[in-house]
């Protein structure tokens, strides 16, 4: 049985003028239903580029994302607005700041 959510070569490019910024450079990893899975990586490395994309606020450039059987990367901005409202919940991240 095929994983949950799996990326296959995810690649995010941001092209700014002749420069190509490579936010994630190929990226694969499965996660199994239920699992309780944490990304980490030095500040940087594309987390917040690669939650954005699982979360279907951005697409990514090459590469295929499948959640639950379907192709995210594949959906048309008001196919992701119904995967965005339906399918996925999104918790951003915070800092609690703790003067001592
Ligand atoms: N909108 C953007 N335009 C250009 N470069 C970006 C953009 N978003 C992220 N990047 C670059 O992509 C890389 C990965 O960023 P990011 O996903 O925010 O990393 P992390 O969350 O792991 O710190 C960084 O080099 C960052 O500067
Ligand atoms: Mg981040």
């Amino acid at each position: 049985m095929s994983a949950f959510v799996t990326l296959q070569d995810v690649v995010k490019e941001y092209k700014m003028g002749e420069v190509t910024i490579t936010a994630a450079g190929g990226v694969n990893f499965e996660i199994e239903k239920g699992e309780f899975c944490v990304i980490v990586g030095p500040s940087g490395a594309g987390k917040t580029t690669v939650l954005n994309i699982l979360g279907g606020m951005d697409s990514c450039t090459r590469g295929k994302v499948i959640v639950d059987g379907k192709d995210i990367s594949a959906l048309s901005p008001k196919e992701l607005i119904s995967y965005r409202r339906f399918d996925i919940g999104f918790v951003s991240s915070f800092t609690i700041w703790c003067r001592t």
